[in-house]
């Protein structure tokens, strides 16, 4: 289902103005630090979530007028036209969007629970399809951009531990690679960005994380990442790709008995 990080030949040239990017999931962990980073470098940032506290905080702690701030629930699909519009006409276009936002919730061995399934599919599926779909029809009008999505290992294999949350990854990841094909030669570029474990609230209730990373690595490596021209699928920290092609080779019953 992977491509494993091929010379990409639809790398958006890098221009003289400041980047302008808009990250959707901004308020905290990995999508709060692409802000941080983006901001102390320059660039134009449009910063979106639903905590708009939290979203005021980092304005705040930002080089002025570097970070603007929109409160969104991406669960509204039907606001991102117009807030796109408002967006790009604040920021002065767009050349890249990163789409982070995404919810884990801590599911028991024995929950079923279609409305917790449900939310996870419409914010880290859905949501994300929404953006990517508007942003992939301004970018291809202007035949530029980048479009960053973040999904997970976790949409490589279904594992016991939560159902909907590997389903939802395994969507984005697939939707993403579907965008990249259809945008290969339009002079518009997807990046698949799939995080092992990163240390944020998603995962504070989690005992041992494996190889885990801070959200501060994982927005340099992403940024470096979409600022390069060779990959356009990206594990991070980059082991979990030799991992993931050993684990998506086992077959199946025995996959079911493994506590992985
Ligand atoms: N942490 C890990 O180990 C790990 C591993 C693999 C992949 N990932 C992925 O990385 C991404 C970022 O996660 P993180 O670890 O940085 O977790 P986090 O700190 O919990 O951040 C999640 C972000 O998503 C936003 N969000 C959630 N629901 C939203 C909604 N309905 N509307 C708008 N924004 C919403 C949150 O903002 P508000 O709550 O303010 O709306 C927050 O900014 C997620 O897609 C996650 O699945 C994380």
């Amino acid at each position: 289902m992977q491509d494993s990080g091929e010379p990409d030949q639809n790398s958006s040239s890098p221009s003289s103005v400041p980047e302008r990017v808009l990250v959707v999931g901004a308020s905290s962990g990995i999508g709060a630090s692409l802000v941080r980073q983006l901001a102390q470098e320059g660039c134009q940032v449009a910063a979106l979530a639903r905590r708009e506290d939290r979203l005021a905080e980092l304005a705040e702690g930002a080089p002025p007028g570097s970070v603007h701030v929109y409160p969104h629930d991406v669960m509204d699909a039907g606001d991102v036209p117009a807030l796109l519009e408002r967006i790009v006409e604040d920021l002065g276009g767009l050349d890249t969007l990163c789409y982070v936002a995404g919810v884990m919730p801590m599911v028991g061995p024995q929950e079923y629970d279609h409305d917790q399934d449900r939310t996870m599919v419409r914010v880290n599926l859905l949501g994300g399809m929404a953006w990517c779909a508007e942003v992939a029809r301004l970018f291809l009008s202007e035949r530029r951009g980048t479009i960053v999505g973040v999904s997970s290992v976790a949409g490589e294999r279904g594992r016991r531990m939560n159902p909907a949350y590997h389903a939802s990854k395994a969507g984005f990841t697939t939707y993403l690679e579907s965008l990249r094909n259809r945008l290969e030669g339009h002079g518009v570029r997807v990046v698949t960005i799939l995080p092992g474990m990163v240390s944020t609230d998603m995962t504070a209730g989690i005992d041992k994380l494996v190889w885990p990373i801070t959200p501060e690595q994982a927005a340099k490596t992403m940024i470096s990442t979409w600022r390069g021209s060779f990959w356009s699928t990206r594990y991070m920290p980059l082991r979990w790709c030799l991992v993931m092609r050993v684990i998506r080779e086992i077959p199946s019953r025995i996959f079911r008995h493994l506590n992985i």
